[in-house]
């Protein structure tokens, strides 16, 4: 058995973070994920079934952007956490700012922002607060220098950044250092359908420095939950992860038959487990309380070494390109 953790200390000021936390894309989202449009069963109410079955399972990092819904996953999150007093100091919020090039100057743009996202998320500071992608156009000290004064200010506990390459990340970890701030994560796309993070060395690197990788669509939006194939692909624009259904089959085939040795894990439980044992920190979307419940169920066993060498054999390196790294705002 591989022995995995339940829980990681991010470092920064006294943050630790569940091995698994919820992806809120998806809250408040319309094109991508059908929220007021295609999909007629998700809404609020589903949302704060999904939340709940989410805490009480101990997933309680939620991962957020200002992006996500041009504010609305923060609002929604805000209005749940004021609705649940009682698990309020026991939730980590995650947010990101997204760093446009024409947002000047850049550490005051910051600054406003993450107050925005204070506003909304209705919190005096959040734990983590991400740099969206490296498309900045800025010095890694010019960058560096703008999250360290909310993280100096106690408005963030932790810092981190997404989408940034083994490169990109050892500059901004350089770079914090020298206004004394540690790097915690490094928020990527990595699943089965996309491994390029630990066969380009970033894996790797991030445990060299002790940054914790976030593990963005690690179930490929969808589409290794084992409810989608060729004859009914997934709807919205779901650009991350987009192969043919068809060659996504025979992997789904391969989780369920190692689901199947587990006492019958689904999918959706097998390839999230998998990125745990990899030492990552998947960060699944969930839009109700049965999708919430059924990822929770990744956590609390182990895939055997063989297994996790054996899916790693048929999984997919990924598609690489700027469009993919930056501009789908997930
Ligand atoms: N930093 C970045 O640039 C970036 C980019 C992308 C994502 N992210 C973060 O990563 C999080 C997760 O990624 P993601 O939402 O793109 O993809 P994902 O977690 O791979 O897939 C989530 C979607 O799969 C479906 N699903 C979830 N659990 C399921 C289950 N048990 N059974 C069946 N279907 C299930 C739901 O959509 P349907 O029911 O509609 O299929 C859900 O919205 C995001 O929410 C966001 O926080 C960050």
């Amino acid at each position: 058995m591989t022995m995995v953790r339940d829980s990681i200390s991010l470092p920064g000021r006294e943050v630790a973070i569940p091995v698994m936390g919820l992806g809120t894309w998806a809250w408040g989202d319309r094109s991508t994920w059908g929220m007021d449009g295609y999909d007629r069963s998700y809404g609020f109410e589903t949302i704060r079934a999904a939340y709940e079955r989410s805490i009480a399972s101990g997933v309680t990092l939620l991962d957020t952007a200002e992006m996500y819904g041009n504010g609305e996953s923060e609002r929604i999150i805000g209005r749940l956490l004021r609705e649940d007093a009682g698990n309020r100091d026991r939730v980590v919020v995650a947010t990101k700012f997204m760093p446009f090039p024409w947002r000047i100057p850049f550490a005051g743009a910051l600054m406003n922002s993450l107050r925005a996202s204070l506003e909304r998320l209705a919190l005096p500071f959040v734990h983590l607060y991400q740099i969206h992608g490296p498309i900045s156009f800025r010095p890694a000290r010019t960058v560096a220098a703008a999250l360290a004064a909310p993280y100096h200010a106690g408005l963030v506990k932790a810092v981190g950044v997404s989408n940034y390459s083994e490169r990109e990340m050892r500059a901004i970890h350089a770079a914090l250092a020298e206004s004394g701030v540690p790097l915690a994560t490094n928020q990527v796309e990595y699943s089965l359908l996309r491994t390029m993070p630990e066969a380009d060395g970033l894996l790797g690197a991030c445990r060299e420095l002790g940054v914790t990788l976030l593990a963005y669509s690690p179930m490929a939006m969808g589409r290794l939950t084992g409810k989608y194939g060729a004859a009914n692909p997934p709807q919205g624009k779901r650009n991350f992860a987009a192969f043919p259904m068809t060659e996504i089959e025979p992997i789904v085939s391969e989780l369920r038959r190692i689901g199947a040795a587990h006492g019958g894990k689904s999918p959706a439980q097998v390839a999230l487990n998998w990125l745990i044992c990899k030492g990552a920190v998947p960060i699944p979307g969930a839009k109700n309380a049965a999708q919430a419940e059924e990822n929770a169920g990744a956590l609390g066993w182990s895939l055997a070494p063989d297994e996790v060498a054996a899916l790693g054999r048929i999984a997919k390196f990924g598609q690489r390109g700027l469009f993919n790294r930056i501009w789908q705002h997930g």
